[in-house]
């Protein structure tokens, strides 16, 4: 019988994410998982966060009533004093949004933005959740090449020129994530920075900078945010989240943007969700007030740290010699294994077989099997994700994909 449902073109192309397919696998007993970007739950502040409940009895009355679609006040003024510091600035309140995660944030930006075959220019490798959202709204894209110090900005104006040619439109939005790319987990450099916003000032098309990890350094010197580079200008949409900081359950982001945009995404968001949780936003910035992420982030950075050295040590220590090299993170979730034999698709089966999961590289690509520039396609790369699993995880994992890359 034919289906009652005559679903959308747009539901009758939808692929399942690549990453959120891999959750089957990893839930296999006994499978160490490199695989999801997971933040540590042993870290995550429960007790603390669980205190912090007593906002309900004190008020209760304002927070479990609806809230305003731009965010509960308490909240956003406690965002807006952490944010000082990486801002370089300080939003005026028509500049901020909560979102429920960032995910939100980038739903709301492509469809206030996009219309169907608008293009949006994209690192690559690059985050998927982005994609897939962009995808949702039409979008269509543009590649450029990254490196380990992120974007080759140098190569944007031809990028840009070239798809201006083959699609006589100029593209609509730069995405990136230059602090410690999820999946490469390189940072762009100052240089790269600065030279990023003068050309999408000079060519009017908006960045959007998503900055979910930027405060998880752990060595190297701190780069300044394109967002405090560019001060108050309209040209760099900012957005993070709560969900790498402190736990991605509570679903809470902000985006700081000019304030014509962020009236636009107010206005979509009234037609989906019409606010953030106001009871999980009070919790926060409950958190938040209590001066309690400040405390925590000081754990989970020394934490991260800990466990990145611990990955770098068991990749040296297992990898067959040249079968993979890297670059040890300064911070983040993630290490980006290029593979030399270039095939991390076969690698992953093998993998999963001997217990271990990661992401083949091409999850990161708009078209996995395509190059980019000179730099090779995505089944060249693997990604770890180092903050999940625990210490004596991290070097069995290491060594379980060291027997999985012998026994090609
Ligand atoms: C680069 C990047 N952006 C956005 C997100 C989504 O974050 P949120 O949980 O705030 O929706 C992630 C999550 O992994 C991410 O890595």
């Amino acid at each position: 019988m034919d289906s009652l449902f005559r679903f959308s073109a747009l539901a009758e192309k939808m692929q399942p994410s690549p990453i959120r397919e891999l959750f089957r696998v990893i839930q296999q007993p006994g499978m160490i998982s490199f695989a999801g970007g997971l933040p540590d739950p042993d870290t995550f502040p429960v007790e603390a966060f669980a205190s912090c409940a007593d906002v309900l009895e004190r008020d209760g009355r304002t927070v479990l009533q609806y809230g305003a679609s731009e965010g509960y006040p308490p909240l956003r003024e406690a965002i807006v004093e952490m944010m000082i510091g990486r801002l370089g600035y300080h939003p005026q309140p028509e500049e901020l949004l909560v979102t429920s995660g960032s995910q939100q944030a980038v739903d709301l930006i492509a469809r206030a933005l996009l219309d169907p075959g608008d293009v949006v220019v994209v690192e690559a490798p690059t985050y998927p959740g982005t994609l897939h959202c962009l995808r949702n709204a039409g979008a269509n894209f543009t590649t450029i090449p990254t490196d380990g110090d992120g974007m080759r900005v140098d190569l944007l104006p031809g990028v840009i020129a070239a798809s201006e040619r083959a699609t006589g439109k100029r593209p609509k939005l730069i995405y990136t994530v230059p602090d410690f790319s999820n999946p490469s987990g390189a940072c762009m450099s100052l240089e790269r920075r600065q030279q990023l916003i003068e050309l999408a000032t000079e060519l009017a098309i908006p960045v959007f900078e998503d900055d979910p990890y930027g405060r998880l350094r752990f060595s190297g010197q701190p780069v300044p945010s394109l967002k405090s580079l560019a001060g108050n200008a309209p040209v760099v949409i900012y957005a993070s989240s709560f969900s790498k900081v402190l736990a991605p359950g509570v679903r809470v982001a902000w985006t700081v943007a000019a304030p014509e945009l962020i009236r636009a995404m107010v206005l979509m968001r009234q037609g989906e969700d019409l606010c953030t949780s106001t009871v999980t936003q009070a919790l926060v910035a409950e958190y938040c007030r209590r001066g309690l992420l400040e405390e925590h982030l000081h754990h989970i950075v020394t934490t991260y740290a800990r466990k990145s050295r611990a990955m770098q040590a068991a990749l040296e220590s297992h990898l067959p010699d040249g079968a993979a090299s890297w670059r040890e993170p300064e911070g983040g979730f993630f290490f980006w294994l290029e593979l030399a034999d270039g095939d991390s698709r076969s690698l992953f089966e093998r993998a999963v077989e001997a217990g271990v999961a990661f992401v083949p590289g091409g999850a990161f690509y708009p078209d996995p099997d395509e190059q980019v520039g000179d730099v090779l396609s995505g089944d060249a790369f693997a990604r770890l994700c180092f903050t999940f699993a625990d210490d004596a995880a991290i070097d069995e994992g290491c060594r379980r994909l060291s027997g999985a890359m012998s026994a090609r």
